[in-house]
Formats: C-alpha cells, structure tokens, sequence
C-alpha cells in the first residue's frame, strides 16, 4: 500500500499540495481525477521522485517502508512505474541499453546474487516481447523515445512495464494523443497486465479507459488538495456533469 498522510509540498516557496491524505492499496486500481492544473501530475511526480520538492510535513509509506528514502532507482526497480504525461525523449542513451539496465536492477532487487544479463542474452529475451508489442528490432540502436511516435512510445512504457512488473503503475493520461486503434491496443495491453499484484493509478479526462480497467475507488483533486473521495461510482456523476456541483 502507498499511504500519503499530511503531506505538504513546496516548490520554490510556492505552496502546490495541501495536506494530501490518501491510500493506495495492494491489488486495487484508482482514478484520481481533477481540472487541468489540479495538480494530479506534480502529486504523480513526487511519488517517482521531485529533486525540487520542499516537504513541511509529511509521512509517505510503501509497503510499510519509507518512499521518501529510496532512490528513485529502487522506487522504479521494486515498485513504482510513471507512464509519463510527456513523455521524455533522452538523447545518447540507446533504448536497447536502457531497457537492459532497468532490466539487471530490477533482477539484483529481486535476487542480489544475480549476475548482470549480457547485451547478446538480453537482445534474444527482449525479441518475444517486440514481436508481441509490434516493436521493430531496430529500435533497440535508437535514442531513447526521440523522434518516437506517441504510439510508439506508449509501447515502450509497456515493455518496460512487462520487464519489471511494477506493483504501482501511475498512468498519467496515458489515453490522450493516441488514435483509436492504438488506444484500444494501449488499453487491451494494460488490462493484460492487470492483476492481483498490481494497482494501477489512471489520471484521465476522457475516461474510455476505465472501459477496460475496472477501478475500485476515486480521488478528485481540487488546487493541491484531495477534495473529494469515493467509490467508483462518482466516475458516472462527473461524466455526465463534469466537475460542477460536486461537493
Ligand atoms: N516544479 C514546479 N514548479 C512550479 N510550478 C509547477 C511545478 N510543477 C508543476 N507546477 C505547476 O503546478 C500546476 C499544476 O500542474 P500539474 O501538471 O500537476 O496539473 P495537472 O492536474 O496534472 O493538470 P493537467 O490535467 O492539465 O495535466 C501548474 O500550474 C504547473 O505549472
Ligand atoms: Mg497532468
């Protein structure tokens, strides 16, 4: 379980989260949902990792360990994937290499005995999961996402997802820019990955995905602060009225 109790953020004196209280637990998926600029992605942000967040007050645990301690490293290897709203495209670091190396950390979390897997065994594991994902092997010599497609970055998410089986997946409008044969694809793929050993988080304005993940709870975010929670259900009341007289 994620648990966020009390937790106040500043960025560059400017107060953005107001004491944010809220679970998320083992097996079960969320919407956490708002207005653009609620601050969905800054909360999304600091739970990966935010170098230039100041925190007042706070207690952040994960499965009853501290977040705030692990490196963004360990947070990535053992529990947490940020599917990105933007996603990064970083030059010089080869896709192939990069998933190479999510790929060894996340084996030595699991097993620190474990050797590291070799740039010739790990191109004939990885060749299942690019025939699956439609993924040209030719990609693997190319700079991580740049010049990628938002298709084609998306499917790089989700192997990434396939390789580390995060047990927290935040999916930050992973729907928007996306045409409807890919969303559906991004959509079957997740739904794959859905199980008892994961949760995922969907922030969403369109909400079609929650067509094919069945969520369990919803937080509504209002300027930093979670302003309102309930089950599933409040999904159909803000579909059909949007944001307004919600209290
Ligand atoms: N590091 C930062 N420093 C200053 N302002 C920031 C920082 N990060 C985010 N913001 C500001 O915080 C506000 C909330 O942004 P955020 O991206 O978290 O909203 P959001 O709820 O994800 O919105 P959207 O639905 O449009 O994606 C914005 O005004 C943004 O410019
Ligand atoms: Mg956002």
């Amino acid at each position: 379980m994620i648990k966020i109790e009390d937790l106040h953020i500043k960025v560059w004196e400017k107060e953005i989260l107001n004491w944010v209280n809220l679970k998320f637990k083992k097996w079960k998926n969320y919407c956490l949902l708002g207005k653009n600029g609620s601050w969905k992605s800054s909360l999304s942000a600091f739970l990966m990792w935010q170098p230039n967040y100041e925190y007042i007050s706070w207690n952040v645990e994960i499965d009853w360990e501290n977040l705030l301690e692990l490196s963004p490293d360990e947070r990535s290897a053992m529990w947490i994937f940020l599917s990105f709203q933007n996603v990064p495209e970083i030059k010089w670091i080869k896709l192939g290499e990069f998933l190479r190396t999510i790929y060894n950390i996340h084996l030595k979390n699991e097993n620190p005995e474990q050797k590291d897997i070799s740039p010739f065994i790990f191109k004939r594991f990885i060749k299942k999961h690019l025939e699956e994902l439609k993924i040209e092997e030719e990609f693997l010599d190319r700079d991580l996402n740049v010049w990628f497609s938002g298709w084609e970055k998306r499917k790089i998410e989700i192997l990434q997802m396939k390789l580390i089986w995060p047990k927290y997946i935040i999916l930050d409008e992973i729907d928007s820019g996306l045409d409807l044969d890919a969303f559906k694809s991004v959509c079957k793929l997740l739904k794959n990955l859905d199980s008892e050993n994961n949760t995922f988080i969907i922030i969403t304005h369109y909400f079609k995905i929650l067509d094919y993940l069945e969520i369990d709870k919803v937080y509504v975010m209002k300027s930093g602060e979670i302003f309102k929670k309930w089950w599933k259900e409040l999904v159909e009341y803000i579909k059909e009225n949007w944001y307004e007289d919600l209290k």
